[in-house]
């Protein structure tokens, strides 16, 4: 099992960090290595071809390629699918001169990358995606060898990244397996519900830390980044080659019953019902909780709230059983605040 102890600098996962860049030309790869010779995270390899390439990742376990388009020999979008085939948790990044529709369209369809960079591009942006990819890298590469202990460390992980949810991820995954037994699923939907709890956040490793501890209202493009967290996250999950039970719980756990969530508004039971367990686990959570923009409510404004949202975002079965989970919960959290202030006033 990886271990998280030995988390350094910004990147998550175990093992040495080997990212191979594939340029044709001397100079850029030249660039490059001088570029990251300050990261001590990662060991940077060089190709200048696709077929150089692509012995190099059968023989050396390479965390992410990031390859120029026009190459030599095979095309970089050619490389990158290769590479999905050969070895499925290296992460791809596809460089570009020449940004037109069909290569941007090829590049995610056919070589399914990650991200997609303009030439000349900006180093000091260059290199934040490419430290973002190797903590993608680092998560589907744990998510791989998935075992309890494992998920739920990733999930950890994960939350050093956005303080305010600390401990959150594995209170979800308390609240929505409590929830799964008493709505009477099986054993196995049980242990996956736990898994999509700790996992549901897991796309915001892919969100910049600037828009995820954003102290007030985001801007819109700030709200368009957060509303792809949950795509980035089943992606990751998918590739990791977790079930398609958790995969979906991390896609849909921002879908409302009403239609009126995110990323598809799904309505009813087009949400699947793990999903809808996990939404309500995660809501209630989320209130109880401190926010970067703002408090945690009290347990009365959080009975409140829930009842509120009760009947457009949520299953009404569901939700009638939910009742007892949360009210122990709450009167927990009211007997500890009025213990709190006792302390502070006596
Ligand atoms: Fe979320
Ligand atoms: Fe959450």
């Amino acid at each position: 099992m990886p271990d998280k102890s030995s988390k350094i600098g910004s990147v998550t996962g175990s093992g040495t960090r080997i990212v191979l860049f594939v340029d044709d030309e001397v100079s850029v790869l030249q660039a490059l290595k001088q570029l990251f010779s300050d990261v001590s995270v990662m060991r940077l390899l060089t190709a200048s071809s696709g077929e150089e390439a692509l012995e190099i990742v059968r023989k050396e376990d390479v965390w992410l390629v990031v390859s120029d388009t026009n190459l030599p020999g095979i095309s970089g979008i050619e490389l990158l699918e290769r590479i999905r085939h050969i070895s499925p948790t290296t992460g791809r990044i596809l460089t570009t001169a020449h940004a037109d529709l069909k290569t941007a369209i090829d590049a995610i369809n056919i070589s399914e990358a990650f991200r997609f960079i303009i030439k000349p591009w900006d180093n000091d942006e260059l290199k934040s995606i490419v430290l973002e990819a190797l903590d993608r890298s680092g998560v589907v590469r744990d998510l791989a060898q998935c075992e309890v202990g494992a998920v739920s460390s990733i999930a950890q992980a994960i939350e050093l990244k956005d303080p305010y949810t600390r401990g959150h991820c594995d209170r979800v995954a308390e609240y929505a397996s409590t929830l799964a037994m008493k709505a009477g699923l099986p054993e196995e939907s049980i242990v996956y519900v736990k898994y999509g709890g700790w996992l549901h956040d897991c796309g915001k490793i892919g969100v910049p830390r600037s828009v995820l501890n954003f102290p007030g209202s985001l801007d819109e493009p700030g709200m368009k980044i957060i509303h792809r967290h949950p795509l980035w996250g089943a992606d990751v999950a998918r590739q990791a080659g977790l079930p398609t039970d958790v995969v979906n719980m991390i896609l849909y756990h921002h879908e409302k019953y009403d239609g009126s969530g995110y990323p598809y508004g799904l309505k009813g039971e087009e949400i699947t019902l793990e999903a809808r367990i996990v939404t309500i686990a995660d809501v209630f959570d989320s209130l109880r909780t401190r926010r970067p923009y703002r408090a945690a409510c009290t347990s009365d404004q959080v009975r409140e709230i829930m009842r509120e949202m009760s009947e457009a975002f949520f299953d009404p079965h569901l939700i009638e059983l939910f009742q007892s989970i949360a009210e122990e919960v709450l009167v927990e959290d009211a007997r500890r605040a009025a213990t709190h202030h006792r302390d502070l006033v006596g």
